[in-house]
């Protein structure tokens, strides 16, 4: 083929990507997040378009703009909206990416009204969020599964753990203590490993750069897949 080829690598491809925080509200003016800004996920979902790939992007609530014309974004704030969006999706997609920061927690009941102040404390009850990449790992058919993995210790550990636990075909490991790396900035440091245990580690870089090194990772394992 001519030159173009190996820069379109995911040519054809559909590409499901989540990015950026849940928001669950707990009242009409208060809410809980994370400290996601979306930054990772949206350079995958425009790297991905940019190699080609026909892309969808879940997104939560985040100042992040998409910019390539064949990136359709659909925004969420909780992450029930998120379940429902990439369970909708799923099925048309052949590489599914969970980049976005879930809130594991919500609020067990919203208030209607303001919560006004009262003398002493308030509780809040909370009950556990979908585990959604779990939820798509059960249904999968054919798609290759990417999850990300926060981890403050033992990254390599836990994410080994949630690669096989959700029944991904790749982990993305971040290792947020480490210098240049996690949330909100511009950089990040991880660490591919695929369901074989292959493992690629990505230093320090913009989280552009990393999003096209992940993509290169991925459409190889896929085409091993393939064969
Ligand atoms: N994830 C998800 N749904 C959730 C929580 C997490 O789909 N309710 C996804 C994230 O998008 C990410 C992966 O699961 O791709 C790992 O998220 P992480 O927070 O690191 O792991 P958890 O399984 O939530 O475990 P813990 O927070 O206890 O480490
Ligand atoms: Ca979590």
């Amino acid at each position: 083929g001519n030159v173009d080829d190996k820069e379109r690598f995911l040519q054809g491809k559909h590409v499901l990507i989540s990015a950026g925080p849940t928001r669950e509200k707990v009242d009409p003016v208060r809410f809980f997040t994370n400290r996601s800004s979306g930054k990772m996920g949206f350079a995958l979902a425009e790297a991905a378009a940019q190699a080609g790939a026909e892309v969808t992007l879940i997104a939560g609530p985040t100042s992040q703009v998409v910019s390539h014309p064949q990136i359709n974004r659909i925004d969420i704030l909780t992450a029930e909206e998120m379940y429902q969006a990439m369970h909708a999706n799923f099925a048309s997609n052949d590489i599914v990416i969970k980049a976005a920061a879930v809130a594991d927690y919500r609020p067990k009941i919203i208030y209607d009204q303001k919560m006004k102040k009262q003398d002493g404390e308030w509780q809040v009850a909370m009950e556990r969020t979908k585990d959604i990449l779990h939820s798509l790992g059960e249904r999968k058919e054919g798609q290759f599964l990417v999850g990300f993995a926060a981890e403050s210790e033992e990254p390599i550990e836990n994410g080994l753990r949630k690669l096989a636990y959700k029944n991904l075909d790749a982990i993305v490991i971040n290792n947020i203590a480490a210098e240049g790396a996690g949330f909100e900035g511009d950089t990040n440091v991880v660490t591919y490993i695929n369901k074989h245990q292959n493992t690629e580690s990505i230093p320090l870089a913009s989280k552009k750069e990393i999003a096209t090194q992940l993509l290169t990772l991925i459409a190889n394992d896929l085409k091993d897949e393939v064969v």
